[in-house]
């Protein structure tokens, strides 16, 4: 049993560094050092970041190992220094951060073969092991978002996403009544998905499928960005000082760049790169609103047939191709209807993968909440400027995503995959 669990942990990690190799090899040392967008780091500074963590909680840590750079905790500590200041670092160089992650790596696997995976809360289950391959895959989506805002000749490919294969239309009813939220025994499950907790959520609708482009430009078309209504006074006011006009990265009349292509927009896709006031305005003008993350989250664990909540919309098994579009195998959203695999029992369809969706609540913990490990994974972020995100996008990995996983950013952030889908009550 804990030898199975090793050899998924030392999987997991593997498969995940390729990721990471893949998205810092596409490009050549100067865009590694370079500041693509002041919102993100140098894709060098993620690199040495990953294997920092790696460090401080694996070979430290767990390890009880001597450090192996002391000195450059502080440069990777992402509190210490903001993404518009990382580039201006006496950062590790590509080669220097390579050699580092790849020490880390070795000494993170010599940990893995000889310490107990229980009696302890962070290894139970292999928990630290688990975190630091969410914490690596996050990074490797954050790299992903840097990749989408450089310039420059495309250098990632990947073949296109299925086509849709079952209409997809309309919107669901979820009965009333208590549902659980969170987990408890998801060994992964990171602290701000704990505990599982009763919610009661009274009935509403929510829309079968996100909101796809062809909706979102019959919204422009009919001047949704002009019209102060529709927008909170924040989102307005943040419109028209960002000169928002349309989503992020769409280009000329019907054209978006995506990983420094142009192609034209296909109205069958969920919308990307919109900003949590923009999924508002949207909301308002469809005579709709953003479901709550608790209704969210109902709508995808949520089964009738037994009143449980699954793990993911289709059941307990872990995410497979064919059920969502995860892990940057594709890169971009698929179409509406292209994961029937994938609908939960009551018929709402790519809730996991695709497009992470913007939802109406605010980042708060749940009731008997415990930071774990540590403050600044969720506990300092609780009462901020953030709104929540649900569900993972294309460029998510499958174990870095769950129908639990939470997410958040600044309501006015639109370099993230983000898009949304309409509720409204019943
Ligand atoms: C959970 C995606 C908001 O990227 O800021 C990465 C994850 N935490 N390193 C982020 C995270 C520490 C976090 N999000
Ligand atoms: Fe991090």
């Amino acid at each position: 049993m804990t030898q199975d669990l090793r050899l998924t942990i030392a999987a997991e990690l593997e498969r995940t560094r390729a990721r990471t190799a893949l998205l810092t090899e596409a490009v050549d040392e100067q865009d590694l050092l370079k500041q693509h967008s002041p919102l993100m780091s140098p894709l060098v500074w993620d690199l040495a970041h990953v294997g920092s963590q790696e460090e401080l909680w694996l070979v430290r840590d767990v390890g009880g190992r001597d450090p192996l750079r002391p000195d450059i905790d502080e440069l990777y500590d992402a509190f210490k220094h903001a993404r518009k200041d990382r580039p201006a670092l006496p950062l590790l160089s590509p080669e220097q951060a390579r050699a580092y992650v790849a020490q880390v790596r070795d000494k993170a696997l010599d940990v893995l073969d000889h310490v107990r995976l229980d009696g302890r809360p962070l290894l139970d289950g292999g928990f630290a092991f688990g975190m630091i391959v969410q914490h690596e895959q996050q990074h490797d989506e954050t790299m992903l978002a840097t990749h989408q805002l450089r310039s420059g000749d495309p250098v990632l490919t990947a073949p296109a996403p299925p086509a849709a294969l079952v209409p997809v239309t309309g919107e669901v009813f979820v009965p009333g009544g208590p549902f659980t939220m969170g987990t408890s025994t998801e060994a992964w499950a990171l602290d701000n998905e704990r505990p599982a907790h009763s919610v009661d959520v009274g009935s509403f609708f929510i829309d079968a499928a996100p909101v796809t482009n062809g909706r979102y430009q019959e919204f422009i078309a009919a001047g949704g960005y002009d019209e102060p209504s529709f927008w909170s006074p924040r989102g307005w006011a943040h419109k028209e000082k960002a000169g928002l006009v349309a989503p992020g990265h769409w280009v000329g009349e019907g054209f978006y760049r995506r990983f420094g292509r142009i192609e034209k927009i296909d109205p069958d896709e969920p919308v990307v790169h919109v900003c949590y006031f923009e999924a508002e305005a949207f909301a308002a003008w469809a005579g709709k609103r953003l479901p709550t993350e608790a209704e969210w989250e109902k709508a995808a664990r949520y089964d009738p047939a037994t009143g449980r909540s699954r793990r993911y919309p289709w059941g307990d098994e872990n995410p497979e191709p064919r059920h969502a579009n995860l892990g940057q195998r594709h890169l971009s959203p698929a179409p509406v209807g292209a994961y029937p695999d994938g609908a939960s029992p009551l018929g709402v369809h790519q809730l996991i993968g695709d497009v992470w969706e913007w939802v109406a609540s605010d980042f708060d913990p749940y009731p008997g909440f415990v930071a774990f490990p540590y403050d600044e994974y969720s506990q300092v972020f609780f009462g901020g400027d953030y709104k929540m995100l649900r569900g993972g996008s294309f460029g998510t990995d499958t174990s870095a995503v769950r129908s639990t996983f939470r997410n958040w950013d600044h309501p006015i952030r639109r370099q993230i995959f983000s898009g949304f889908r309409l509720a409204r009550d019943a």
